[in-house]
């Protein structure tokens, strides 16, 4: 390959960068997309290059109906389903639409930092809520009400970024309920909800938009290539029609309309199923072979839960330790992470860490531990 940079933060060449939450290159599916551009293409009408719908084109978001259905284990509509350039995006759209600069919004504490941008571009004033082994803390979101009325809480229900934890079935009801009663959104990131390595993670948001207070996002960046820039939003119709009056789908139409065509494709033939597939089955061995390396490295200082799904473990040092000056040393040891601190919305959590598994193999995996504790 060339040695133009393929994405911001693409560490040099011999460098482990355990910080990198983005998929390893034999993970990304050349064949399988060349194929499904080509099914396309093979039968492509002229107008089928043309803005396309607000909502997304209707047969990508049947199929993607048929895909959730599948993987959510509970009937979903397209009719509820709004489609996106991938979850980033997904969350500006939402605080466009769904927030006013100035609101509140709440997030978990820890969260995934770059949310943090984008709520600040919006000019939102973000409230943290801490989470537990079993996810979100209801009683500090119940606290948390009494002082605020946030426009939103964003939250990681299944195999959390950084945490690696899910929140439990029933604490899901019960944010729905609060919700509810304080009448504000549920912004679900289900960005890992399919990326299981044992047992499924408690059904989705996606599947209760019976409640008119959830909004649940879902992208194919982590279970196809994230340079597809598709996801997908899934609530109630009456949510969805006030994303659809947003000035920027108004001007642009479909936001990733060439992409959905080729999706479309992948979900129709089962190659993106079998993907999925693949996927777990090496993700699983990654997350194996990151426990045992730090099960030899980091037991005597560290304390973490292995993740059953999703990307990361999240380590967590002794209270007067900082991760922060370490990550600055490790650049020169050929490795990486991200220090915890980035994930709080307080500047707290300087004690903790975050590793990737996604981005390098088993091998690259046991020797980027092994470079990371020589830093400590
Ligand atoms: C929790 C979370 N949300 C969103 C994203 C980005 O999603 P997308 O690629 O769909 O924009 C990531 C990627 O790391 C993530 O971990």
């Amino acid at each position: 390959m060339s040695t133009i940079a393929t994405f911001d933060g693409a560490p040099p060449a011999g460098t482990i960068n355990l910080g990198i939450g983005q998929p390893s290159p034999d993970l990304l599916p050349v064949d399988l997309v060349r194929e499904a551009s080509e099914s396309f293409f093979d039968t492509a009408q002229a107008l089928e290059l043309n803005y396309g719908v607000a909502e997304g084109d209707a047969r990508f978001l049947q199929s993607l109906a048929g895909f959730l259905t599948e993987g959510y284990g509970a009937t979903a509509s397209a009719d509820e389903l709004f489609e996106t350039a991938g979850n980033s995006q997904a969350l500006d759209l939402v605080s466009n639409v769904f927030a006013n600069p100035g609101d509140t919004v709440f997030v978990e504490e820890p969260s995934y930092f770059l949310a943090f941008q984008i709520f600040r571009d919006h000019g939102l004033n973000i409230v943290g809520i801490p989470v537990d082994d079993d996810g979100l803390c209801v009683e500090s979101l119940r606290e948390e009400l009494r002082a605020h009325e946030p426009a939103f809480l964003y939250t990681i229900p299944s195999f959390h970024n950084p945490g690696g934890q899910s929140t439990s079935a029933a604490r899901r009801q019960q944010v729905v309920e609060l919700a509810e009663q304080h009448d504000f959104l549920i912004v679900a990131d289900e960005v890992y909800q399919l990326l299981y390595y044992g047992a499924p993670p408690p059904p989705a948001y996606g599947t209760m938009t019976a409640s008119e207070r959830v909004v649940s996002l879902g992208s194919f960046s982590k279970i196809l290539a994230p340079a597809m820039r598709l996801g997908w939003i899934q609530t109630s119709r009456a949510l969805r029609d006030q994303l659809k009056g947003s000035g920027f789908i108004n001007s642009g139409g479909s936001v990733n309309h060439l992409s959905s065509h080729i999706v479309r494709q992948t979900i129709h033939s089962g190659s993106l199923a079998s993907h999925v597939e693949k996927l777990r089955d090496a993700y699983r061995l990654r997350v194996a072979a990151m426990d045992d390396a730090l099960h030899e490295n980091f037991r005597d200082i560290a304390k973490w839960t292995r993740p059953e799904g999703g990307y990361f473990f999240w380590l967590r040092f002794e209270e007067s330790l900082d991760t922060t000056p370490i990550r600055e040393s490790a650049r020169g040891a050929a490795t990486g992470f991200q220090a915890g601190s980035v994930f709080s919305s307080k500047g707290q959590l300087k004690n903790y860490l975050r590793l990737s598994f996604a981005h390098y193999s088993e091998d690259d995996i046991r020797e980027g531990i092994a470079r990371i504790r020589a830093l400590f």
